[in-house]
């Protein structure tokens, strides 16, 4: 084939696209694998557990069926249900920094034990809630917008959450009223201590 043909040129292209779309589906399933909940509380065991508690907590298992995942409240723009190329930058950094702050645990072995993670817990808690604070919140009204609730059982809910809107004068913590939102400790702890007795029978 003459090297400045048209159809020299036609199958270049055809070859960049094609090895472009299998490096972004290998990139994107990458990312998804990283940021899923069977890899963040199963393969990673410094997450042992904040696991345990997770699943004690409101979105493991919810009357409908529809859950959250680490990810969807932990990253952000997770949960946006439209994102830009920027955010999407935006949320593999925020990925990157949080495998990071549990690989080096990991390594450094402040939190290779359940006891060490235990431990942990109420510092890195904070360090959550006042980041989800700074952020307002943003992963929860990702999935939640508290100005269209409606529940023809209990009216008040909609009506006490109207002024809770992501640009209320004064804004709101979730977490405040919704402590075990995320992660109920006392049952996860209990749950876990459990499942470590009957693994050592
Ligand atoms: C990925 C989407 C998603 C994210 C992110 C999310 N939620 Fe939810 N949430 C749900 C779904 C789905 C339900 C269950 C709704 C149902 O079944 O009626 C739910 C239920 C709830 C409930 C009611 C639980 C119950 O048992 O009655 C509360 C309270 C709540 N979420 C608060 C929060 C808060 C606070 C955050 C942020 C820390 C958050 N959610 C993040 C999707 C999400
Ligand atoms: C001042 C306390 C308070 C704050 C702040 C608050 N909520 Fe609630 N929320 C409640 C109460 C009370 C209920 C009703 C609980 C029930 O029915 O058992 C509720 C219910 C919910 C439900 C379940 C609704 C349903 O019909 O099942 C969701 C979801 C929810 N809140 C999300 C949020 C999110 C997201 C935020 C932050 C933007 C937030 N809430 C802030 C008190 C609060
Ligand atoms: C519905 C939202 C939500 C989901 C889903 C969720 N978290 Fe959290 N997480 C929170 C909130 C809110 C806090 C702040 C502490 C609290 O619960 O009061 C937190 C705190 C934490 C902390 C610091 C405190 C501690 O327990 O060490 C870690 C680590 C953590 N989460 C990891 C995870 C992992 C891993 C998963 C999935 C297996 C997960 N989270 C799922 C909302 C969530």
């Amino acid at each position: 084939m003459e090297k400045n043909s048209k159809w020299y040129l036609t199958g270049i292209c055809l070859i960049g696209v094609v090895i472009g779309i299998v490096f972004v589906g290998v990139l994107t399933s990458t990312v998804h694998w990283a940021g899923s909940t069977k890899f963040c509380g199963e393969f990673c065991h410094s997450m042992d557990v904040v696991y345990a508690s997770y699943k004690a907590g409101q979105h493991y298992k919810t009357g409908s069926g529809v859950t959250a995942g680490c990810s969807d409240c932990h990253n952000k723009n997770h949960s946006n249900k439209e994102i830009g190329p920027f955010d999407y930058v935006a949320m593999l950094m925020d990925k990157a920094q949080a495998g990071t702050v549990s690989l080096l645990g990991q390594i450094q072995g402040t939190m290779s034990t359940p006891e060490k993670q235990i431990a942990m817990r109420k510092e890195l808690a904070e360090r959550v809630h006042e980041h989800m604070k700074a952020q307002n919140f943003s992963t929860c009204r990702g999935c939640h917008d508290v100005e269209r609730m409606h529940n023809p059982k209990k009216p008040f809910v909609a009506k006490l959450h109207a002024g809770f809107g992501p640009k209320a004068e004064k804004p709101a913590d979730c977490l405040m009223c919704h402590k075990k939102a995320g992660h109920d400790y006392d049952a996860g702890d209990k749950a876990f201590a459990e499942a470590q007795k009957t693994a050592a029978k």
